[in-house]
Protein backbone atom coordinates (compact mmCIF):
# COMPACT_ATOMS: atom_id res chain seq x y z
CA UNK A 1 0.00 0.00 0.00
CA UNK A 2 2.56 2.58 0.68
CA UNK A 3 4.53 1.94 -2.38
CA UNK A 4 2.09 4.47 -3.45
CA UNK A 5 3.52 6.98 -1.52
CA UNK A 6 7.07 6.09 -2.51
CA UNK A 7 8.66 9.29 -4.46
CA UNK A 8 12.48 9.54 -6.20
CA UNK A 9 15.55 10.03 -4.35
CA UNK A 10 15.67 12.75 -2.67
CA UNK A 11 11.89 12.57 -0.91
CA UNK A 12 12.99 9.21 0.86
CA UNK A 13 9.57 8.21 1.54
CA UNK A 14 10.30 4.94 -0.23
CA UNK A 15 12.85 3.50 2.36
CA UNK A 16 11.05 5.08 5.29
CA UNK A 17 8.34 2.59 4.39
CA UNK A 18 10.24 0.22 3.37
CA UNK A 19 10.88 -2.58 5.80
CA UNK A 20 14.38 -3.70 4.82
CA UNK A 21 15.64 -0.24 6.44
CA UNK A 22 17.27 -0.51 9.99
CA UNK A 23 16.87 1.96 12.05
CA UNK A 24 16.35 3.36 15.91
CA UNK A 25 14.94 7.18 16.10
CA UNK A 26 13.20 8.48 18.85
CA UNK A 27 11.01 11.23 18.41
CA UNK A 28 8.32 13.04 19.99
CA UNK A 29 5.62 14.89 18.89
CA UNK A 30 4.80 17.78 21.27
CA UNK A 31 0.87 18.11 20.23
CA UNK A 32 0.49 14.75 19.38
CA UNK A 33 -3.40 14.58 20.19
CA UNK A 34 -4.20 17.45 17.41
CA UNK A 35 -5.22 17.25 13.75
CA UNK A 36 -2.15 17.19 12.66
CA UNK A 37 -0.87 15.57 15.54
CA UNK A 38 -2.40 12.00 15.32
CA UNK A 39 -2.38 11.42 11.70
CA UNK A 40 1.71 11.93 12.46
CA UNK A 41 1.90 10.08 15.27
CA UNK A 42 0.55 7.27 12.80
CA UNK A 43 2.51 7.61 10.14
CA UNK A 44 5.75 7.58 12.61
CA UNK A 45 4.16 4.67 14.22
CA UNK A 46 3.89 2.95 10.92
CA UNK A 47 7.60 3.48 9.93
CA UNK A 48 10.68 1.42 10.52
CA UNK A 49 12.84 4.18 10.74
CA UNK A 50 11.52 5.03 14.12
CA UNK A 51 12.27 2.63 17.39
CA UNK A 52 10.59 5.05 20.48
CA UNK A 53 7.59 7.60 19.78
CA UNK A 54 6.78 9.90 22.59
CA UNK A 55 3.22 11.51 22.45
CA UNK A 56 2.91 14.89 24.69
CA UNK A 57 -0.09 17.16 24.64
CA UNK A 58 -2.24 18.62 27.65
CA UNK A 59 -5.01 16.83 26.40
CA UNK A 60 -5.86 12.74 25.15
CA UNK A 61 -2.50 11.59 25.08
CA UNK A 62 -3.40 8.63 27.04
CA UNK A 63 -6.08 7.23 24.72
CA UNK A 64 -3.90 8.34 21.25
CA UNK A 65 -1.19 6.48 22.91
CA UNK A 66 -3.10 3.09 23.39
CA UNK A 67 -4.90 3.15 20.43
CA UNK A 68 -1.52 3.53 18.47
CA UNK A 69 0.80 1.11 20.71
CA UNK A 70 -1.46 -1.77 19.20
CA UNK A 71 -0.23 -1.23 15.83
CA UNK A 72 2.14 -4.21 14.76
CA UNK A 73 5.08 -2.11 13.92
CA UNK A 74 8.01 -2.25 16.38
CA UNK A 75 7.84 1.51 17.44
CA UNK A 76 7.14 1.84 21.28
CA UNK A 77 4.88 4.20 21.87
CA UNK A 78 3.71 6.06 25.37
CA UNK A 79 1.48 9.27 26.17
CA UNK A 80 2.49 12.23 28.31
CA UNK A 81 -0.07 14.16 29.81
CA UNK A 82 0.17 18.06 31.07
CA UNK A 83 3.77 19.78 31.72
CA UNK A 84 5.01 17.82 34.23
CA UNK A 85 5.20 14.74 32.53
CA UNK A 86 6.75 16.99 29.23
CA UNK A 87 11.07 16.52 30.48
CA UNK A 88 10.00 12.52 30.59
CA UNK A 89 8.83 13.11 26.98
CA UNK A 90 11.76 14.44 25.63
CA UNK A 91 14.50 12.70 27.69
CA UNK A 92 16.80 10.88 24.63
CA UNK A 93 15.10 12.11 21.74
CA UNK A 94 16.53 12.68 18.59
CA UNK A 95 13.60 14.68 16.54
CA UNK A 96 10.96 16.32 18.09
CA UNK A 97 8.54 17.44 16.12
CA UNK A 98 6.14 20.28 17.04
CA UNK A 99 2.38 21.13 15.58
CA UNK A 100 0.71 22.26 19.25
CA UNK A 101 -1.21 25.30 18.90
CA UNK A 102 -4.09 26.74 17.34
CA UNK A 103 -4.73 26.31 13.80
CA UNK A 104 -6.81 29.49 11.77
CA UNK A 105 -10.53 29.73 10.55
CA UNK A 106 -12.14 31.40 7.83
CA UNK A 107 -10.70 35.15 7.37
CA UNK A 108 -7.36 34.60 9.64
CA UNK A 109 -4.46 35.31 8.63
CA UNK A 110 -0.96 32.39 9.95
CA UNK A 111 -0.08 36.10 11.61
CA UNK A 112 -3.55 36.09 13.43
CA UNK A 113 -1.91 32.82 15.33
CA UNK A 114 0.68 34.75 17.26
CA UNK A 115 -0.40 35.43 20.44
CA UNK A 116 -1.54 31.55 21.52
CA UNK A 117 1.02 30.05 19.43
CA UNK A 118 4.23 32.17 20.26
CA UNK A 119 3.58 31.20 23.76
CA UNK A 120 2.77 27.54 23.57
CA UNK A 121 6.36 27.38 20.80
CA UNK A 122 8.31 29.37 23.25
CA UNK A 123 7.33 26.96 26.80
CA UNK A 124 7.65 23.46 24.85
CA UNK A 125 10.84 24.83 22.78
CA UNK A 126 12.56 25.70 26.15
CA UNK A 127 11.67 22.53 27.70
CA UNK A 128 13.26 21.01 24.33
CA UNK A 129 16.36 23.25 25.50
CA UNK A 130 16.56 21.75 28.73
CA UNK A 131 15.77 17.83 28.55
CA UNK A 132 17.15 16.64 24.65
CA UNK A 133 19.29 20.40 23.71
CA UNK A 134 21.19 17.84 21.03
CA UNK A 135 17.49 16.92 19.23
CA UNK A 136 16.58 18.09 15.69
CA UNK A 137 13.78 20.62 16.21
CA UNK A 138 10.76 20.74 13.41
CA UNK A 139 8.33 23.14 13.99
CA UNK A 140 4.69 22.94 12.70
CA UNK A 141 3.00 25.52 14.58
CA UNK A 142 1.96 29.00 12.80
CA UNK A 143 2.86 31.15 12.19
CA UNK A 144 6.34 29.48 11.25
CA UNK A 145 7.63 32.91 9.58
CA UNK A 146 7.45 33.90 13.43
CA UNK A 147 7.86 30.10 15.67
CA UNK A 148 11.13 29.49 14.20
CA UNK A 149 12.83 32.98 15.16
CA UNK A 150 11.42 32.26 18.67
CA UNK A 151 12.70 28.92 19.18
CA UNK A 152 16.11 29.63 17.92
CA UNK A 153 15.87 32.25 20.31
CA UNK A 154 14.35 30.09 23.37
CA UNK A 155 17.69 28.10 22.94
CA UNK A 156 20.23 30.89 22.67
CA UNK A 157 18.86 31.86 26.26
CA UNK A 158 19.74 28.03 27.50
CA UNK A 159 22.93 28.60 26.10
CA UNK A 160 22.09 25.40 23.64
CA UNK A 161 21.54 26.94 20.10
CA UNK A 162 22.92 25.07 17.51
CA UNK A 163 21.67 26.64 13.83
CA UNK A 164 21.81 23.28 11.95
CA UNK A 165 18.92 21.40 14.08
CA UNK A 166 16.27 23.89 14.05
CA UNK A 167 13.95 23.94 11.48
CA UNK A 168 10.77 25.44 9.88
CA UNK A 169 8.44 22.95 8.42
CA UNK A 170 7.55 24.02 5.02
CA UNK A 171 7.63 20.85 3.06
CA UNK A 172 3.62 21.22 2.60
CA UNK A 173 4.40 23.76 0.35
CA UNK A 174 6.65 21.94 -1.77
CA UNK A 175 3.95 18.72 -1.73
CA UNK A 176 1.21 21.31 -2.96
CA UNK A 177 3.64 22.69 -5.60
CA UNK A 178 4.56 19.05 -7.17
CA UNK A 179 0.65 18.01 -7.08
CA UNK A 180 -0.74 21.57 -8.65
CA UNK A 181 2.44 21.64 -11.12
CA UNK A 182 2.00 17.64 -11.83
CA UNK A 183 -1.85 18.17 -12.14
CA UNK A 184 -1.65 21.26 -14.81
CA UNK A 185 0.84 18.69 -17.16
CA UNK A 186 -0.30 15.43 -16.71
CA UNK A 187 2.26 14.36 -14.51
CA UNK A 188 2.77 11.60 -12.02
CA UNK A 189 3.49 13.89 -8.69
CA UNK A 190 5.34 11.58 -7.45
CA UNK A 191 8.12 12.02 -9.89
CA UNK A 192 7.81 15.76 -9.75
CA UNK A 193 10.00 17.94 -7.37
CA UNK A 194 9.35 22.15 -7.67
CA UNK A 195 11.52 23.47 -4.89
CA UNK A 196 9.82 26.36 -2.67
CA UNK A 197 11.89 29.18 -1.01
CA UNK A 198 11.16 32.22 1.67
CA UNK A 199 8.89 31.65 4.28
CA UNK A 200 5.42 29.98 5.19
CA UNK A 201 2.73 32.85 4.77
CA UNK A 202 1.04 33.79 1.60
CA UNK A 203 3.37 36.28 -0.39
CA UNK A 204 6.00 34.99 1.61
CA UNK A 205 5.31 31.03 -0.16
CA UNK A 206 7.87 31.07 -3.27
CA UNK A 207 7.69 28.86 -5.42
CA UNK A 208 10.70 27.77 -7.87
CA UNK A 209 8.33 26.75 -10.86
CA UNK A 210 11.40 27.56 -13.08
CA UNK A 211 13.89 24.64 -11.29
CA UNK A 212 11.21 22.03 -11.38
CA UNK A 213 12.42 18.95 -12.17
CA UNK A 214 11.27 17.67 -15.24
CA UNK A 215 11.44 21.00 -16.59
CA UNK A 216 8.10 22.23 -17.28
CA UNK A 217 6.96 25.31 -19.37
CA UNK A 218 4.11 27.45 -18.51
CA UNK A 219 2.82 30.75 -20.21
CA UNK A 220 2.57 33.56 -17.62
CA UNK A 221 -0.60 33.68 -17.17
CA UNK A 222 -0.78 29.73 -15.92
CA UNK A 223 2.42 30.77 -14.32
CA UNK A 224 0.67 33.30 -12.00
CA UNK A 225 -2.36 31.82 -11.15
CA UNK A 226 -0.88 28.14 -10.47
CA UNK A 227 1.48 30.16 -8.47
CA UNK A 228 -0.91 31.83 -6.17
CA UNK A 229 -2.92 28.80 -5.53
CA UNK A 230 0.44 27.09 -4.49
CA UNK A 231 0.52 30.49 -1.84
CA UNK A 232 -3.44 30.11 -0.78
CA UNK A 233 -3.41 26.64 -0.51
CA UNK A 234 -3.51 26.49 2.69
CA UNK A 235 -6.75 29.33 3.08
CA UNK A 236 -8.45 27.08 0.31
CA UNK A 237 -8.32 24.46 2.95
CA UNK A 238 -9.16 26.57 5.78
CA UNK A 239 -12.31 27.73 3.71
CA UNK A 240 -13.76 24.07 2.84
CA UNK A 241 -13.04 23.34 6.35
CA UNK A 242 -15.40 25.87 7.10
CA UNK A 243 -14.21 26.51 10.93
CA UNK A 244 -13.21 22.85 11.53
CA UNK A 245 -9.45 23.88 11.14
CA UNK A 246 -6.81 23.85 8.61
CA UNK A 247 -4.57 21.49 6.82
CA UNK A 248 -4.25 18.16 8.81
CA UNK A 249 -4.09 15.15 7.04
CA UNK A 250 -1.72 16.77 4.24
CA UNK A 251 0.55 18.18 6.75
CA UNK A 252 1.36 15.03 8.40
CA UNK A 253 2.24 13.87 5.71
CA UNK A 254 4.58 16.73 4.75
CA UNK A 255 5.55 16.89 8.53
CA UNK A 256 6.15 12.94 7.79
CA UNK A 257 8.19 13.37 4.31
CA UNK A 258 10.25 15.83 6.30
CA UNK A 259 11.29 13.83 9.53
CA UNK A 260 12.24 10.37 7.13
CA UNK A 261 14.61 12.94 5.24
CA UNK A 262 16.21 13.99 8.20
CA UNK A 263 16.22 10.65 10.11
CA UNK A 264 17.78 9.15 6.71
CA UNK A 265 20.17 11.90 6.65
CA UNK A 266 21.02 11.32 10.04
CA UNK A 267 21.52 7.63 9.89
CA UNK A 268 23.87 8.32 7.31
CA UNK A 269 22.56 8.55 3.77
CA UNK A 270 23.91 10.98 1.70
CA UNK A 271 22.01 13.20 -1.06
CA UNK A 272 19.10 13.87 1.00
CA UNK A 273 17.56 17.37 0.18
CA UNK A 274 14.72 18.99 1.75
CA UNK A 275 13.54 23.04 1.75
CA UNK A 276 12.83 24.43 5.12
CA UNK A 277 12.64 28.08 6.74
CA UNK A 278 16.24 28.23 8.87
CA UNK A 279 18.75 30.50 10.45
CA UNK A 280 20.11 31.32 6.87
CA UNK A 281 22.29 33.91 5.16
CA UNK A 282 21.18 33.38 1.42
CA UNK A 283 18.53 36.54 1.43
CA UNK A 284 18.36 39.89 3.22
CA UNK A 285 16.89 38.58 5.64
CA UNK A 286 17.74 36.48 8.94
CA UNK A 287 15.42 32.93 8.48
CA UNK A 288 14.65 31.99 4.92
CA UNK A 289 13.98 28.74 3.59
CA UNK A 290 16.00 27.55 0.73
CA UNK A 291 17.15 23.84 -0.28
CA UNK A 292 19.11 22.39 2.44
CA UNK A 293 21.51 19.19 2.23
CA UNK A 294 21.04 17.00 5.12
CA UNK A 295 23.88 15.37 7.56
CA UNK A 296 24.46 13.85 10.53
CA UNK A 297 24.31 16.99 12.60
CA UNK A 298 21.19 18.23 10.78
CA UNK A 299 22.27 20.59 8.11
CA UNK A 300 25.11 19.65 6.37
CA UNK A 301 25.11 23.16 3.65
CA UNK A 302 22.67 25.29 2.40
CA UNK A 303 22.23 24.79 -1.37
CA UNK A 304 20.58 28.34 -1.88
CA UNK A 305 18.56 29.95 -4.11
CA UNK A 306 20.20 28.84 -7.30
CA UNK A 307 19.44 30.75 -11.00
CA UNK A 308 16.07 31.99 -11.05
CA UNK A 309 13.63 33.72 -13.50
CA UNK A 310 12.97 37.37 -13.02
CA UNK A 311 9.39 36.88 -12.04
CA UNK A 312 10.65 34.37 -8.89
CA UNK A 313 13.17 37.60 -8.16
CA UNK A 314 10.68 39.94 -7.95
CA UNK A 315 8.49 37.48 -5.77
CA UNK A 316 11.43 37.28 -3.28
CA UNK A 317 11.95 41.18 -3.05
CA UNK A 318 8.09 41.61 -2.00
CA UNK A 319 8.81 38.91 0.32
CA UNK A 320 11.48 40.18 2.55
CA UNK A 321 9.87 43.30 4.25
CA UNK A 322 6.81 40.42 5.60
CA UNK A 323 9.35 38.27 6.12
CA UNK A 324 11.61 40.85 8.14
CA UNK A 325 8.09 41.68 10.22
CA UNK A 326 7.74 38.48 11.53
CA UNK A 327 10.59 37.60 12.57
CA UNK A 328 11.52 40.87 14.04
CA UNK A 329 8.00 39.86 15.99
CA UNK A 330 9.48 36.84 16.89
CA UNK A 331 12.63 37.97 18.56
CA UNK A 332 10.27 40.64 20.33
CA UNK A 333 8.20 38.15 22.20
CA UNK A 334 11.36 36.11 23.52
CA UNK A 335 12.91 39.43 24.70
CA UNK A 336 10.39 40.62 26.45
CA UNK A 337 9.41 37.40 28.36
CA UNK A 338 9.57 36.93 31.64
N1 LIG B 1 3.70 24.36 8.86
C1 LIG B 1 2.63 24.10 8.15
O1 LIG B 1 2.69 23.93 6.93
C2 LIG B 1 1.28 23.98 8.81
C3 LIG B 1 0.20 23.44 8.10
C4 LIG B 1 -1.02 23.30 8.76
C5 LIG B 1 -1.15 23.70 10.08
N2 LIG B 1 -0.08 24.23 10.74
C6 LIG B 1 -0.18 24.66 12.15
O2 LIG B 1 -0.07 23.54 13.01
C7 LIG B 1 -0.68 23.84 14.28
C8 LIG B 1 -1.57 22.71 14.74
O3 LIG B 1 -2.67 22.53 13.87
P1 LIG B 1 -3.78 21.40 14.14
O4 LIG B 1 -4.73 21.47 13.01
O5 LIG B 1 -3.14 20.12 14.52
O6 LIG B 1 -4.49 22.03 15.44
P2 LIG B 1 -5.37 21.25 16.54
O7 LIG B 1 -6.07 22.29 17.34
O8 LIG B 1 -6.18 20.18 15.91
O9 LIG B 1 -4.26 20.54 17.45
C9 LIG B 1 -3.37 21.25 18.22
C10 LIG B 1 -2.99 20.40 19.41
O10 LIG B 1 -2.08 21.16 20.18
C11 LIG B 1 -2.38 20.91 21.54
N3 LIG B 1 -1.83 21.94 22.40
C12 LIG B 1 -2.30 23.19 22.64
N4 LIG B 1 -1.50 23.82 23.53
C13 LIG B 1 -0.51 22.96 23.83
C14 LIG B 1 0.60 23.02 24.70
N5 LIG B 1 0.86 24.10 25.44
N6 LIG B 1 1.40 21.94 24.77
C15 LIG B 1 1.15 20.83 24.03
N7 LIG B 1 0.11 20.72 23.21
C16 LIG B 1 -0.72 21.77 23.12
C17 LIG B 1 -3.90 20.83 21.58
O11 LIG B 1 -4.37 20.18 22.78
C18 LIG B 1 -4.20 20.05 20.33
O12 LIG B 1 -4.24 18.66 20.56
C19 LIG B 1 -1.41 25.18 14.05
O13 LIG B 1 -0.61 26.21 14.57
C20 LIG B 1 -1.49 25.30 12.55
O14 LIG B 1 -1.57 26.62 12.11
C21 LIG B 1 1.12 24.36 10.12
Amino acid sequence: MFSALARPAGAALRRSFSTSAQNNAKVAVLGASGGIGQPLALLLKNSPLVSRLTLYDIAHTPGVAADLSHIETRATVKGYLGPEQLPDCLKGCDVVVIPAGVPRKPGMTRDDLFNTNASIVATLTAACAQHCPEAMICVISNPVNSTIPIATEVFKKHGAYNPNKIFGVTTLDIVRANTFIAELKGLDPARVNVPVIGGHAGKTIIPLISQCTPKVDLPQDQLTAVTGRIQEAGTEVVKAKAGAGSATLSMAYAGARFVFSLVDAMNGKEGVVECSFVKSQEADCAYFSTPLLLGKKGIEKNLGIGKISPFEEKMIAEAIPELKASIKKGEEFVKNMK
